[in-house]
């Protein structure tokens, strides 16, 4: 996207290209701004008129055009200012929501490992506060511009009054440029350290009340006040630190201009006494130089406050310049119509931070409708196979083939729409359950929807709950209890109706009733779909199609139930421990189902 290289700072240059788009407007808010900033120069002008032809000569006809001017430049004035703030406040609000527009845009596709490598505080504290300091630098910019123009017009008088005079009320111009470059270095650093402390303290935030059900249920409130007391006491350090380094700028340049006055005052009175300077040009100077004061002042405050919201703006672009999930690899190839072979070749994984292999020498081979369940022991690598299919992660080496093409060539947009997930913690949105289980096609048919929460045993409950379908859940669901919530996943993957299925079944213990609904849903979900399961369920695993051992990241063994029972190796070792041989297995040994 970036066009200009304008600035050394890569986050001025990227605020460029948005405001480019706005160029029109910008125009206009130039203009005005030259408008207003001429317009309040203009007394500079004047003075010297009032003092040499009305207050000298006493000529009543300048009086009028004198003071005529005054009120005519201070009308422009407030009219070209008031429309300038007005059109640069628009550009820059515009400016600032398609910033965060886009970095919200850019979160969305970012792979799930920028989201395990940073804290979501720190990331929200991005895109709320830092982007907005973005599009404040440009509100900042304009104005600054407007003060330069002023400051140019001023200097431009004094030169026109008188050269040396000029020349010499300039020799305090290199002190405040030099002082302001050190200060500007010193002010960015300092708002840097600040900036990550706000988002450190807004993630320490977001998590003590993610997590409030473990800080209660420890006891821990009073630690966790203390910690936080902690925290932003270290905020308010560093915010002051900040503030501090900034408010040394104003005064420094204060007694800076104040020499700079009494320098014109000592020379321009021993000209005048000698007659070399009229009283009319030395006022007309003055004023020149008073007025300048304000407009030197902003410009330097208003650049310690661009200097204090790039780092804001740095952040911003940090997050920008993530890559995204690559939409496919290679040449795109059209998506399937029908998943008849999935087929793992040769694949490894590891995740950016760790050493070794997560995943090793990985190859088996799925037909269509089996049911694969995954067992092995805890860090065994079920998740990260898994999650390796719908392309959350990529694999290291060896590749994942959909009827004998690589899935990375397939386009992710279109790819997930035929993968479910029932996660093993159902996420809600805070919205009614309709729109939760419509979640993943919004153009279902409420009959449909009915349709599906009956065939995953959830209708039931639905239709007790006062308002049935337009029930609110809050953002985790804190209405339904354990069991309720996965049959709407349930009914959400029905719903979605994929051809692949993966099912993350839930270790939690659910009472034999509400275990017997999820299963029931379940085998519903699993009709006529490929599906892998992370099995937690005796039934599952002895049920499914392909039981895959894992171990430490490499598969020991595949087969169905029976099969991998009579090889007498490690599932059958596995199974013994973890599901020993109790009364649920003889029973269902009995029934025949094996
Ligand atoms: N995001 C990650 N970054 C680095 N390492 C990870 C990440 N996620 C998991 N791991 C590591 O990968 C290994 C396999 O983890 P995985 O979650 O796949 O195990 P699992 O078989 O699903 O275990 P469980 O039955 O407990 O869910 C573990 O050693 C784990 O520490
Ligand atoms: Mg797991």
């Amino acid at each position: 996207m970036k066009k200009f290289k304008i600035f050394k700072s890569e986050s001025l240059n990227s605020f460029l290209d948005y405001s480019f788009k706005y160029k029109w407007s910008m125009i206009g808010v130039i203009l005005l701004s030259t408008l207003t900033s001429l317009a309040s120069a203009l007394p500079a002008w004047l003075s010297k008129y009032l003092v040499d032809d009305v207050f000298i000569k006493k000529d009543q006809k300048m009086m009028m055009i004198v003071i005529g001017g005054i009120f005519f430049a201070t009308v422009v004035k407030v009219i070209s200012n008031y429309y300038a703030t007005i059109s640069s406040s628009y550009v820059t609000e515009k400016i600032k929501r398609e910033i965060r527009v886009d970095v919200f845009k850019h979160l969305q596709n970012l792979p799930l490992s920028y989201y395990k490598k940073n804290k979501l505080g720190d990331i929200m504290a991005r895109l709320n506060g830092d982007s907005g300091a973005l599009g404040q630098i440009g509100f900042t910019l304009f104005d600054m511009l407007k003060e330069s123009i002023a400051v140019l017009a001023l200097t431009f008088r004094m030169f026109q009054v008188d050269f040396v005079l000029a020349l010499l009320s300039m020799t305090v111009v290199p002190f405040i440029l030099m002082m302001v470059r050190k200060y500007t270095k010193k002010i960015r650093k300092s708002g840097r350290i600040r900036q990550d402390t706000v988002g450190e303290v807004s993630a320490f935030m977001q998590e003590s009340l993610s997590g409030i059900h473990v800080i209660k249920s420890f006891n821990k409130n009073e630690r966790m006040v203390e910690k936080y007391s902690t925290v932003s006491q270290d905020e308010f350090e560093k915010s002051f630190r900040s503030r501090k380094i900034k408010a040394k700028v104003s005064p420094i340049n204060e007694i800076m201009t104040t020499l700079m006055i009494v320098l014109v005052a000592l020379y321009g009175g021993y000209n005048i006494i000698q007659g070399k300077l009229t009283a009319g040009d030395l006022v007309s100077f003055i004023t020149a130089v008073g007025l300048m004061q304000q407009p030197l002042k902003r410009l330097i405050d208003k650049n310690s406050s661009i200097q204090e919201a790039l780092p804001s703006a740095d952040r911003v672009i940090e997050i920008m310049d993530e890559d995204q999930e690559k939409d496919f690899h290679g040449e795109k190839v059209e998506i399937f119509k029908n998943v008849d072979t999935i087929e793992f070749k040769d694949l490894s994984f590891k995740y950016n931070d760790s050493e070794k292999n997560i995943l090793e020498d990985i190859n088996l081979s799925v037909n269509k409708g089996e049911v694969i369940a995954l067992v092995g022991r805890s860090g065994s690598g079920k998740t990260t196979l898994v999650n390796l299919i719908p392309r959350f992660y990529e694999a290291t080496t060896g590749k994942i083939k959909i009827n004998g093409i690589d899935i990375n060539k397939f386009s992710l947009k279109e790819y997930r729409n035929h993968i479910g997930i029932v996660p093993q913690e159902t996420f809600l949105f805070s919205g009614t359950i309709a729109s939760n289980l419509s979640f993943g096609r919004e153009e279902v048919t409420p009959e449909e929807v009915i349709e599906a929460s009956k065939m995953a045993n959830a209708y039931e409950f639905i239709s007790e709950l006062p308002k049935g379908f337009e029930t609110e859940v809050g953002e985790r669901g804190i209405l339904l209890s354990g069991g309720q919530k996965q049959r709407i996943a349930i009914a959400r993957a029905l719903i979605q109706n994929p051809q692949i299925m993966i099912l993350d079944e839930a270790t939690s213990a659910l009472d034999t009733e509400s275990e017997r609904l999820v299963q029931q849903a379940l085998d519903k979900l699993m009709e006529n779909r490929t599906t892998f399961v992370i099995a937690h369920r005796l039934s599952t695993v002895i049920n499914a199609d392909k039981i895959v051992v894992l171990e430490d990241g490499k598969i020991k063994e595949v087969g169905n139930h029976k099969e991998l029972l009579e090889k007498n190796g490690v599932y059958k070792n596995l199974y013994e421990i973890q599901f020993g041989k109790n009364e649920e297995i003889l029973i269902i040994e009995e029934e025949g189902i094996i």
